[in-house]
């Protein structure tokens, strides 16, 4: 391997390489990132052999707007001739007007209703947890919420508990009790029960925990492992979320804004489920700029879904959308958007820009550029900062249509990614840059090492090649392990456990990568054909390196001499390391069980220098500073 590091024949990488491509499926958000623990909604249920979803918000709207109709995945407590529990059309909230009416016809025992929350909360020892929600009754209300645990067969433990003060909630009122956890337990619930007769109207209940990510609302341990990927740029929130199998159900970001409680929450057609939007437009614009430091690559809907699309003349109310979901981040705080932004909080804008007109809608071409230009021509006017993403392939030819940007989703088995790498030497040097949104080695059935090596080898050639790749990023991130949509995902988490798949080990070798600097490098060896390789250099007031990857993507050990040339002074070689990706067999993987089964080990380097002999693991991912 020789390594020209001179600055000679060194290109800058640019600075937004790397980033994530955050989605809402696999419970992403719901059931995921966003910390809520009261679950609103029945997932998929297979009825008359049709794939359908009983929904509710943090209300009570089960079967839709339609009242009486399923609580689920609420459950009752009690026996039935002493209570009485259904919904109505009774709510405060005009977005979300259903509310559940609890009839308690028995003073006692205690009766009422429980939350199992996604597969179970996680509810531990020492923490608080706020619990909101929206009383009506025409009596006092003394009502206890209770989490309780269900690990133990038998009887429910209870974990914290907190009552309301038995005062008359004749208008909907807004209660908040703190519930101080003295247990823990991975598969808790939350009851709301009362042993006083009466009829009690509730709505919009949400549990959260109140160690929360900066306060934002982000389970801290997902938030760490987005934060160690030192992404430059965060897509959202979409992937197939954004377009929806119908238009009606396509994410809209105005619905999204404002307090949670007037949220309408939606169905997500594609992945089938039911996200209340608590972590909407605003909480994935401020984990962009304030938690993760990484620029927002906004995507909208084009107007087009899986199914169904409008015409040019009925687009209107789309491309308006987008100019005002604009406003809302970068707007004035006077203005009718920016206001939104400023009573959420944040009167200083979010300067979004880049923006993602549709996803994978460029299979209808005709129409999709006609919509294309009319987002691009009224965006363009009001925000010429923006820069914009198409959904055609720039790649084998140029785009008739303006674009910063082309969006390119590679997905393919890991030997497929391997050679599909090289796509990018014979990509046009002129006109939009790519941006590879979405990419992963797949089988659909593991996470293995084997798949993260070809895509160890598919982001060294994209370095290699970010003259003209200039953004990419690994799909899906998440997955909650109750509910799979996709498989392989970077990050795999239960209600209280997570662990990174190869792939996202993989990822933290490219952390340092955007804005580096990158060298020349050549590799002459009979393995050349199993091979990767690239060089770079960081330097900032912090730190000093030349980094050197290597991906052995075959069977042998491969052994090599490493000479660097040209060595820049001030580039710290006294603190060498090397980190390796590996395993004994390429199809491992980990899982909760074992989560650092496949994982990268780095040692010091001691004899480092100019020229050294290394020998490469079969199947692994080595990399020098
Ligand atoms: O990453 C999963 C899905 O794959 C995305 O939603 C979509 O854009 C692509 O087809």
């Amino acid at each position: 391997v020789e390594v020209d590091a001179s600055w000679r024949n060194a290109r800058k990488i640019p600075e937004t390489l790397f980033g994530v491509f955050f989605e809402e499926i696999n419970h992403a958000g719901a059931g995921g990132l966003w910390a809520e623990l009261a679950r609103s909604y029945l997932s998929v249920v297979l009825w008359c052999g049709v794939k359908g979803n009983w929904k509710i918000t943090n209300g009570f709207e089960a079967g839709g707007p339609h009242t009486p109709s399923n609580i689920d995945p609420w459950g009752i407590i009690g026996a039935k001739s002493c209570i009485n529990v259904m919904t109505e059309q009774a709510s405060y909230f005009k977005r979300n007007n259903v509310a559940l009416r609890m009839e308690v016809l028995c003073d006692r025992p205690a009766v009422g209703i429980f939350n199992p929350g996604f597969w179970g909360m996680n509810i531990e020892e020492g923490k608080m947890y706020k619990l909101v929600m929206y009383i009506r009754s025409k009596d006092s209300v003394q009502l206890t919420a209770k989490l309780t645990c269900s690990e133990t067969s038998g009887q429910l433990q209870s974990l914290a508990s907190a009552s309301t003060q038995g005062i008359v909630m004749s208008n909907w009122t807004k209660v908040e009790l703190q519930l101080l956890a003295h247990g823990t337990c991975r598969t808790s619930r939350l009851e709301l029960k009362t042993s006083k007769k009466g009829v009690i109207w509730l709505d919009q209940v949400s549990l959260m925990p109140s160690d929360t990510y900066k306060g934002h609302g982000f389970r801290k341990e997902l938030m760490h492992m987005i934060l160690e990927l030192k992404p430059r740029f965060l897509r959202f929130p979409g992937g197939c979320f954004v377009e929806g199998n119908r238009l009606r159900n396509a994410f809209k970001w105005k619905e999204t804004v404002g307090p949670w409680e007037e949220r309408p929450g939606h169905y997500g057609d594609v992945w089938n489920y039911w996200t209340d939007d608590g972590l909407g437009y605003y909480e994935l614009l401020q984990a962009n700029f304030e938690d993760l430091g990484a620029d927002p690559v906004w995507v909208v809907n084009a107007g087009i879904s899986h199914t169904d699309y409008t015409n040019n003349t009925s687009i209107t109310p789309f491309v308006k959308d987008a100019i005002d979901s604009l406003e809302f981040a970068k707007g004035s705080p006077k203005s009718t958007w920016g206001s939104i932004r400023a009573a959420m909080g944040h009167p200083d804008p979010f300067p979004v820009k880049f923006i993602a007109i549709g996803n994978e809608n460029c299979r209808l071409k005709q129409i999709y550029q006609g919509h294309y230009m009319l987002f691009y021509k009224a965006i363009r006017g009001a925000y010429p900062d923006i820069q914009f993403i198409s959904n055609c392939d720039g790649l084998n030819g140029q785009l008739d249509h303006p674009a910063d940007f082309y969006d390119v989703h590679i997905y393919g088995n890991a030997t497929e990614l391997f050679v599909k790498k090289d796509m990018f030497y014979t990509a046009s040097r002129t006109g939009p840059k790519a941006f590879v949104s979405e990419y992963a080695a797949r089988n659909g059935k593991s996470a293995t090492l084997f798949a993260s090596l070809a895509e160890a080898a598919f982001l060294i050639t994209l370095e290699r090649n970010s003259d003209v790749v200039q953004m990419a990023s690994y799909a899906p991130l998440f997955v909650n392990d109750n509910d799979r949509n996709w498989l392989p995902d970077a990050i795999v988490f239960n209600s209280w456990q997570q662990y990174g798949t190869p792939s996202y080990w993989v990822q933290t070798f490219f952390s340092e990568s955007s804005g580096s600097v990158l060298h020349p490098i050549t590799i002459r060896s009979s393995y050349s054909g199993s091979l990767a390789s690239s060089a770079i250099t960081w330097r900032d007031t912090e730190k000093s390196f030349l980094r050197v990857k290597v991906v052995n993507f075959g069977p042998h050990v491969v052994n090599l001499t490493v000479a660097v040339n040209g060595l820049q002074a001030g580039v710290n070689t006294t603190k060498s390391a090397v980190s390796i990706l590996s395993s004994s067999n390429a199809m491992n993987e980990n899982s909760f069980s074992s989560p650092n089964n496949v994982v990268p080990v780095t040692r010091a380097l001691p004899h480092a220098g100019k020229e050294m002999q290394v020998l490469l693991a079969p199947y692994s991912l080595t990399s020098f500073d």
